[in-house]
């Protein structure tokens, strides 16, 4: 249905019941004036009947007709008459009724004076005489404050339908438009979403017409960016499987050739520091020659262990020995010559559940963490942690206690190697964040932590997984 029927047909609804509502209203309103009508015509017709037995009646019931006429004339039963009684002397026999009183009957009766039609209206005035000669004076006045008081009570009870009525209406279109926009909860926990990078949401049918045509769009979008980002992830693992089968290709030349020569070179120098011993010129060069190879092929080594994970001997196909490597390279950084820094690594998972791909990451990324703070950080202490996070995805973590990094998003752009990271936590759908180890310290360090799957997921797999979990709580 589209938005603008189904607002109007709300809101029609509503109409019809708010005019059902006045309708009642005004209905009650009538037979409130057709009761007051009656009870004014009965009350004349009983002050005629009062007078006429006040004149003629036995004396003894003078009081009680007195009494009759006191309760006749009293405020607003004589409608628009007021009936004034004298006696011989000229005294009231019935009390006055007060003149106009509140304010906003005082305003209402100077907006509205009394009109009389062009008129005059006369008085009727006339006298009762009894048979034992007592005389009463009868005046009938017109009395316009009670036609004044009721008129405005009218105006009153109208202008309550009108303002209840504009209320109820205003109420129905906002209690019409907020159901009509509920759904529109779903689209911006949608896009809150795909802020998030979490493309694998999707929005399900919508009743109205334009809020589908939107939701489908989004979800059209999503599905799009989804594609693309996981193309874009498959490109990146396949580039840097092919940037590491070069590392390896060219460590492994590396090896055979110069590791080879190396050895025969300082087997020659060893020779030669053997046969020079007693002739010091030459003793010296040999000695020399055979620091600079060893250092060449320390040099060597250290080279083919950064450039791959896996020693040339090992199988391809077998789980990468994460434990090994790891304790390799944090030892290849305790054995720096001067090496004022500690290491503590502590690893609690199992290798083999880790795939070869998140292995290599893990492997790369504390190769980079470890790099960086012997180049920036100035740290006394470093901590490297591998555990199975609560999630079951691993949860790598390196921390320091040095300088730190007060915008990690800012340095990024000083350098590739937190990009670097960065692009090979996304690749595998991990999750990476770098924060302060002490934040109030005056040396906070930084500790760069990731979240990985054991094993590198697919999108499908990843949609299904978030799926399997059911309507997300919308916010109110
Ligand atoms: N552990 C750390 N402690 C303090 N500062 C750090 C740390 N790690 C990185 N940084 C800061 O972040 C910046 C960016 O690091 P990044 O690794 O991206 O670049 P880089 O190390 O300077 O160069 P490269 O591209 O060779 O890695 C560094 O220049 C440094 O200022
Ligand atoms: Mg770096």
């Amino acid at each position: 249905m589209r938005l603008s029927r189904f607002l109007m047909l709300r809101i029609a609804a509503v109409s019809l019941a708010m005019m059902a509502c006045a309708l009642l209203l005004a209905l009650w309103q009538a037979r409130l004036n057709i009761a007051r009508e009656e009870r004014g015509a009965t009350e004349t017709a009983r002050l005629f009947d009062e007078l006429d037995g006040l004149e003629s009646g036995p004396a003894g019931d003078m009081p009680a007709h007195l009494s009759a006429l006191r309760q006749i004339s009293a405020q607003g039963r004589l409608r628009h008459l007021q009936l004034q009684l004298q006696d011989d002397h000229g005294n009231d026999l019935l009390p006055r009724l007060p003149e106009t009183s509140t304010p906003l009957q005082r305003g209402y009766a100077w907006l509205l004076p009394p009109a009389y039609g062009g008129v005059k209206p006369t008085t009727p005035q006339w006298n009762l005489q009894r048979a034992d000669g007592r005389r009463f004076h009868v005046t009938l006045l017109l009395d316009p404050g009670s036609e004044r008081s009721e008129s405005l009570t009218d105006i009153a009870g109208l202008l309550g339908i009108l303002l209840g009525y504009g209320a109820l209406t205003l109420l129905a279109v906002y209690v019409a438009l907020r159901l009509a926009l509920r759904p529109m909860r779903k689209i911006i926990y949608a896009i809150g979403q795909y802020q998030r990078d979490r493309y694998d949401y999707r929005l399900p049918p919508l009743r109205l017409l334009e809020l589908h045509t939107i939701g489908q769009a989004l979800n059209h979008m999503a599905q799009s960016l989804a594609s693309s980002q996981e193309a874009r992830r498959r490109l990146d693992l396949q580039l840097r499987s092919l940037r590491e089968d070069e590392r390896s290709r060219l460590a492994r030349e590396l090896h055979d050739e110069l590791g080879q020569r190396l050895t025969a070179m300082r087997a020659d120098t060893a020779w030669l520091v053997r046969r020079s011993l007693g002739q010091p010129p030459l003793a010296d060069v040999a000695n020399a020659l055979a620091e600079h190879c060893e250092h060449v092929q320390h040099a060597l080594r250290d080279l083919l262990q950064r450039l791959r994970a896996r020693q040339p001997y090992e199988d391809e196909d077998e789980p990468l020995p994460l434990h090994r490597l790891l304790h390799e390279l944090v030892d290849s950084w305790r054995d720096m010559p001067d090496q004022g820094t500690r290491f503590e690594l502590a690893m609690a998972i199992d290798e083999h559940a880790v795939g070869g791909d998140v292995a290599l990451t893990v492997y790369r990324l504390t190769q980079e963490a470890l790099t960086n703070i012997a180049r920036h950080a100035q740290a006394t202490r470093v901590g490297i942690r591998l555990a199975l996070h609560d999630d079951g995805r691993l949860e790598w973590s390196v921390c320091d206690d040095g300088n730190g990094l007060t915008d990690p998003g800012q340095a990024a752009y000083r350098g590739n190697g937190l990009v670097g990271m960065r692009e090979r936590v996304w690749a595998l759908h991990g999750e990476i964040d770098m924060f302060a180890t002490h934040p109030h310290s005056s040396r906070p360090g930084l500790t760069i932590r990731a979240r990985l799957p054991l094993q590198p997921v697919s999108a499908t797999s990843l949609t299904n997984d978030r799926l399997a979990h059911g309507e997300p709580d919308y916010p109110s």
